[in-house]
């Protein structure tokens, strides 16, 4: 199978982990690296073996796979603390970590705790406040830090020096009062850094040598491709690069690894923080919406798994499926949460958009002008019967089925794989 990128089609929160972990306990593809963002990912994960769900954030999906190697890839951001609080989780879940199993770049750069407080007090996208912006930002202009200063032994030298850079810049701009105390946080990092220094290595090296064997490689996209930074809605967007081109950059792999990239699509989807929604649900759609929004903290419910943000919700847009389609070149189609628009009269999918009196059907380029576009939709007969945990394609109502191949058509790429529920189990592949 070679490198198969999982990537978010839409604005993240599509349900990407599901179908890594069928790729890893159902395909055995050996390897999953994470190759953009940070701590700002959500991905909750369940085993059903060791029956724990865990909301995950760097660490790669493939954890709970027997014999799955897991990655963090060049292109993250990397904070010691939270990663250690998963090293923890993952841990107490009955799955144990080594230096076999799990490999941290070091050519990941560092987030430091001053570039949460940097991000909490300078955000204007609604940012996950985790600390990722700052950190990109730093790696860009050449002041950031890669985790390979942990390997050497002045690098309490070198936090320091850009701690105490950003206490400046936190001075400066009026914040004062976020100025951490920098001996403290040197000695709170000594203890994450024991902790993380033995997972760190070269994996392009590593990497390359597997992909030489024949293993295979899911890349594990974070945020979504509408969040990219170069193609999503900018500047309400992430830091990073997104997309399938964009994580294998960030794993170190060339374009031409990428073997197989799966465009996960969530129905209905989601928006979290700032930024254009043209097909959210409106004001006369509020039961709808309530139906689809779940119960906080319940399995499935539209929260977000990072910040415990309520999710915006709307119908899928297809204007902008094939879009994202187009930019990760999607071979495959995974949807997700088919069985939550059961019991729903009428369903609409969003096949172009009216911007000022014309109808336009591509996704247009300048955010202000997705801003203002006005969605036109198709719109289905609903079904009524209860589809959670339907695994064969032909057991789907007509409706269900007509709806489907509405969407494979439009965008003109094979829907491979159907989320009929929340556990890994509830999944039809066609
Ligand atoms: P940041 O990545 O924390 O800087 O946040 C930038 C934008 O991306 C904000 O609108 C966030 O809500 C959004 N975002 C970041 N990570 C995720 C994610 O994993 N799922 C959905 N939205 C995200």
């Amino acid at each position: 199978m070679g490198a198969i990128a999982v990537i978010g089609g839409q604005y993240g929160d599509e349900g990407k982990g599901k179908f890594v972990h069928y790729l890893v306990h159902d395909k055995k593809i050996s390897l999953v690296g994470r190759g953009n963002g940070g701590a700002n990912a959500g991905h909750n994960v369940y085993d059903p073996e060791r029956g724990v769900a865990l909301a995950l954030h760097l660490m790669p999906s493939g954890v709970f796979g027997d014999k799955t190697v897991n990655i963090v890839g060049c292109g993250t951001v990397f904070n010691p603390h939270s990663f250690v609080e998963e090293i923890q989780a993952v841990e107490k879940a009955g799955v144990k970590l080594t230096p076999d199993n799990l490999k941290l770049s070091s050519r990941a750069h560092v987030t430091l705790q001053t570039h949460r407080i940097i991000d909490g007090a300078t955000d204007k996208v609604g940012s996950t406040a985790q600390g990722v912006g700052p950190t990109y930002r730093d790696k860009a202009i050449r002041t950031g830090l890669r985790l390979e200063i942990f390997l050497h032994d002045d690098w309490k030298d070198k936090v320091k020096a850009l701690l105490q850079a950003h206490n400046k810049e936190l001075e400066n701009d009026n914040h004062s009062e976020l100025k951490i105390n920098i001996e403290d946080e040197i000695k709170k990092l000594d203890g994450s850094v024991k902790v993380i220094k033995p997972y760190i290595c070269d994996t392009v090296s590593y990497l390359h040598e597997q992909l030489a064997n024949n293993k295979d490689i899911i890349l594990e996209g974070a945020q979504a491709t509408m969040l990219d930074i170069n193609h999503g809605t900018y500047p309400y967007v992430t830091s990073s690069n997104t997309t399938a081109g964009g994580v294998a950059i960030g794993l170190g792999l060339p374009p031409t690894a990428v073997t197989k990239s799966i465009g996960i699509f969530k129905l209905p989807m989601t928006r979290v923080g700032k930024g254009p929604f043209t097909t959210l649900l409106t004001e006369d759609e509020h039961d709808i919406h309530d139906k689809l929004a779940g119960v906080k903290g319940t399995k499935g419910s539209e929260f977000g798994a990072t910040t415990g943000r309520a999710r915006s919700i709307g119908w899928m847009d297809l204007v902008m499926a094939k879009y994202t389609a187009m930019v990760n070149g999607f071979t495959d189609l995974g949807l997700t949460k088919l069985d939550m628009l059961s019991g729903i009269p009428k369903l609409k999918l969003c096949v172009a958009y009216e911007l000022n009196g014309k109808v336009v059907e591509n996704m247009p380029a300048d955010t202000s002008l997705i801003t203002e576009c006005i969605p036109i939709y198709k719109e289905f007969e609903g079904w009524d019967e209860d589809i959670s945990g339907v695994q064969k394609y032909e057991k789907l109502p007509d409706n269900a089925k007509k709806y489907v191949q509405f969407i494979e058509d439009f965008v003109g790429v094979p829907v491979t794989m159907i989320g009929t529920g929340p556990d890994n189990s509830d999944m039809i592949v066609r």
